[in-house]
């Protein structure tokens, strides 16, 4: 079952670059690629305890802020060490300039 949260305008986030949303306890990352598509992802590192919306994103890498660990924001993929644990993503989509995840 889907679960469409409204998180944010298009234009809170800035291209090649991320935010964090918290919702209902948990903390979700969003992200907006060089290609002006949109991604959604656990905001917090599969690592330890670290927000990636304090990270730094290039292309569709994000690096973590703590021990540099990077993950594929498009896919969750952890890139190697020291993350070795896949982040979650979250589908997307963009309507009348709002971004919606699905949360479920
Ligand atoms: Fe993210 Fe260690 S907490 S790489």
């Amino acid at each position: 079952m889907s679960e469409w949260v409204d998180a944010c305008a298009v234009d809170d986030v800035e291209e090649e670059d991320l935010i964090r949303f918290d919702y209902d306890g948990k903390t979700f990352a969003i992200y907006r690629s060089p290609d002006d598509d949109f991604f959604a992802t656990d905001g917090i590192c599969t690592h330890e305890h670290a927000f990636l919306a304090d990270g730094l994103v290039m292309d569709y890498i994000i690096e973590c802020p703590k021990h540099n660990g990077r993950f594929d924001y498009r896919t969750g993929e952890a890139k190697g060490a020291p993350v070795c644990v896949d982040l979650k993503t979250y589908p997307v989509k963009v309507e009348d300039g709002r971004v919606f995840i699905d949360v479920a």
